[in-house]
């Protein structure tokens, strides 16, 4: 099932999440939605808040990267309760779209390499590193699962600048591809 997206100014984006009951059997059918929702949004990652549950969820696939950047590492997968456990390695720069902000890609600076330990929809424990790309939408939906989004992250200039635009996303002036909810 499709979902609608919660946009930029919704308060499900700025809770902590909290952590998912393993043995839901409802999950199986979650992660299914947040694909669903995902391919249709033509999203590379997405997070239980953008559905409007904070919950410690996101589900990613870097397929789509694989036309612009052919050497970019392919995983699916879903996370389920992970926790970033070590980021190192250089800073690197990023142009970063959400599908909470939609119209809106920015460059956003994150360490290279991260080590991340999470659950997938079995239940089954993984413990793993990742970098370039695939390490970079784990960043960014696991900033989700704090209640921060990308343009948190940018210096107090560019946040002004981007003002209005947030306004627009925030009211419903900016129109997305996909169903979305706001104010
Ligand atoms: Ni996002």
């Amino acid at each position: 099932m499709i979902l609608p997206i919660y946009v930029y100014g919704e308060p499900v984006l700025r809770k902590i999440s909290e952590e998912i009951d393993l043995d839901d059997p409802n999950l199986k059918q979650l992660v299914a939605d947040m694909f669903e929702t995902m391919y249709h949004a033509n999203g590379v990652g997405l997070a239980g808040p953008q559905i409007g549950k904070a919950i410690r969820i996101f589900v990613i696939d870097s397929e789509p990267f694989k036309e612009s950047y052919p050497n970019v590492r392919i995983h699916k997968g879903a996370f389920i309760n992970p926790i970033i456990t070590k980021e190192w390695g250089d800073d690197f720069v990023f142009g970063e779209g959400c599908l909470s902000l939609p119209n809106l890609n920015e460059d956003v600076t994150r360490k290279s390499n991260i080590h991340i330990e999470y659950y997938d929809e079995n239940g089954e424990f993984h413990d793993e590193d990742f970098d370039g790309l695939v390490a970079r939408i784990i960043q960014h939906e696991y900033d989700h699962l704090e209640g921060r989004v990308f343009t948190d992250r940018l210096s107090q200039i560019k946040k002004m600048v981007l003002k209005g635009k947030l306004n627009d996303i925030a009211t419903g002036k900016t129109k997305a591809a996909y169903k979305t909810v706001h104010k």
